[in-house]
């Protein structure tokens, strides 16, 4: 059959708040132009994140009330370290809250302000953690992952030359980890292939660093290789998975996307003298090392999600669900990110409106018009999210994108079509959308707290 269904049906609805432009003028003004200012409420299709915000399944649900919350060795920790080491079988696992706090412990443990880390590309919150170690993020996409324009089957790759020119630059002593991140969500969520982090691995190995992987989207990642890459067609993807992971020292995770749970996360390493020292903060800053900042009933959820998230009819019908969204925007003339990622449509923001230079912020204005003509909430991922340099400077992102990302699970077909309707009629009247300016400034991370106006307000 042409059409792929949903691989499930629906047991529990929550409803739509219908709003009008009025409103939704009014609501945004309120907000400061920032679109994590919004209530919830306010919006109708909430493509902000595909983070936390999946719909768990009747099992999930059934196995939250097996939730052992005993402080100490909870029967839900071992249930929850069972799933994981079953597709990332690395020697110890620490449960956090989400991902960032995984981020945060490994980076207080093994950097400090002499160090430079590189990756494929740094996800804003890793590179925040990075830098306040004082150490420097650095991304080595490959060319081809900054054109948003070009088709290629792996646009996440590391760029394998200038890791090991960068390498012999900084000095390996200066490089505690490389980082990869699978699939590369700032890049515009395309998956990285499994001969390039055999590759990774090679360069690394030759110079005594350790691999670790971000693994948020290790399931949509192994998918693609599946599709995409000679030799693994007819692979399990659990197999996919466990060859991504046997190349790798350690990882963070946030169980948030591929773990199908509304929280949770991990750090996974191989390194036990890291381990030791990593469990040490976590007990400071998180809780004790069989629970990690969630209760027993997040981590039973993350034991199902994880037997979920590898199955084959849910990823093919996540990943055509993308697919489908950018196959029909790019008909409509829409310039967008291709190939299409794994967890989101990415729009070029910068070619979307050519008449609203980088500093102005096209993909914030493009954004907020989405918000305000069909209540649509997407994401400035660009010159807003990435502009700010560690001193203070600002300079243009590599690309203007707005991130239309999709909760997995959540929303149906004709949702989606609506979504298509809605940016096709934007991309109608582009010509009258404004440049945009911060009136207040955050210094780290900008984007969430920011406040905004039209240049010519
Ligand atoms: N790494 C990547 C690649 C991510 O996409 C995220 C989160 C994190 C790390 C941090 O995980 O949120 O659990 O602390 N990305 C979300 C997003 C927020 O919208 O893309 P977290």
């Amino acid at each position: 059959m042409k059409t792929i269904i949903e691989p499930f049906r629906i047991k529990s609805i929550e409803p739509i708040r219908m709003t009008t432009r009025e409103e939704r003028e009014q609501y945004i003004i309120d907000a400061w132009y920032n679109l994590f200012t919004l209530r919830s409420n306010d919006v109708l299709i909430d493509l902000l994140t595909d983070s936390g915000t999946s719909s768990m399944s009747a099992r999930q649900w059934g196995a939250i009330m097996e939730g052992d919350e005993s402080y100490a060795g909870s029967p839900s920790f071992y249930r929850f370290e069972a799933a994981v080491k079953k597709l990332m079988p690395f020697k110890y696992l620490i449960p956090t809250h989400q991902g960032r706090a995984a981020e945060s412990i490994l980076f207080t443990v093994v950097t400090d302000s002499s160090h430079s880390i590189p990756n494929n590309t740094h996800f804003d919150t890793t590179r925040a953690n990075v830098e306040a170690q004082g150490a420097e993020a650095v991304d080595l996409v490959i060319p081809e992952g900054k054109q948003p324009d070009l088709e290629h089957p792996f646009k996440g790759n590391m760029d394998i030359e200038a890791l090991e020119r960068f390498i012999q630059e900084r000095g390996a002593d200066h490089i505690p980890i490389c980082m990869l991140t699978v699939t590369n969500n700032s890049g515009g969520g395309q998956p990285v292939a499994m001969e390039n982090i055999r590759q990774t691995r090679e360069v690394c190995d030759r110079y005594g660093i350790p691999l670790f992987i971000d693994a948020c989207r290790f399931a949509e990642n192994a998918w693609f290789i599946k599709l995409r890459e000679p030799g693994y067609e007819d692979k399990p993807v659990v197999e996919i998975v466990r060859e991504m992971f046997s190349y790798a020292d350690g990882c963070t995770m946030s169980a948030k996307k591929d773990g199908l749970a509304n929280s949770g996360g991990w750090l996974a390493m191989n390194n036990e003298d890291w381990a030791v020292e990593c469990r040490n903060r976590l007990i400071l800053t998180e809780g004790f090392s069989t629970y990690g900042g969630l209760t027993g009933r997040d981590l039973e959820a993350i034991a199902v999600g994880l037997e979920e998230v590898v199955q084959e009819d849910y990823l093919h019908y996540r990943i055509a669900s993308t697919q489908y969204v950018a196959r029909h925007l790019a008909e409509a003339g829409v310039p967008i990110m291709k190939p299409a990622g794994g967890h989101a449509v990415y729009i070029d923001a910068r070619q979307f409106l050519p008449h609203i230079p980088p500093l102005q912020y096209p993909g914030q204005s493009l954004a907020v018009e989405l918000y305000k003509h069909g209540g649509i909430r997407g994401c400035e991922i660009g010159t807003v999210m990435f502009g700010k340099k560690p001193d203070g400077t600002e300079a243009p992102a590599a690309m203007d994108l707005v991130r239309l990302a999709i909760p997995r699970r959540v929303y149906t077909q004709s949702q989606m079509d609506y979504l298509i309707e809605v940016v096709g009629e934007v991309y109608e009247k582009r010509h009258e959308l404004r440049g945009m300016k911060f009136i207040r400034e955050p210094k780290a991370l900008r984007h969430f707290t920011g406040r905004f106006d039209y240049v010519d307000a």
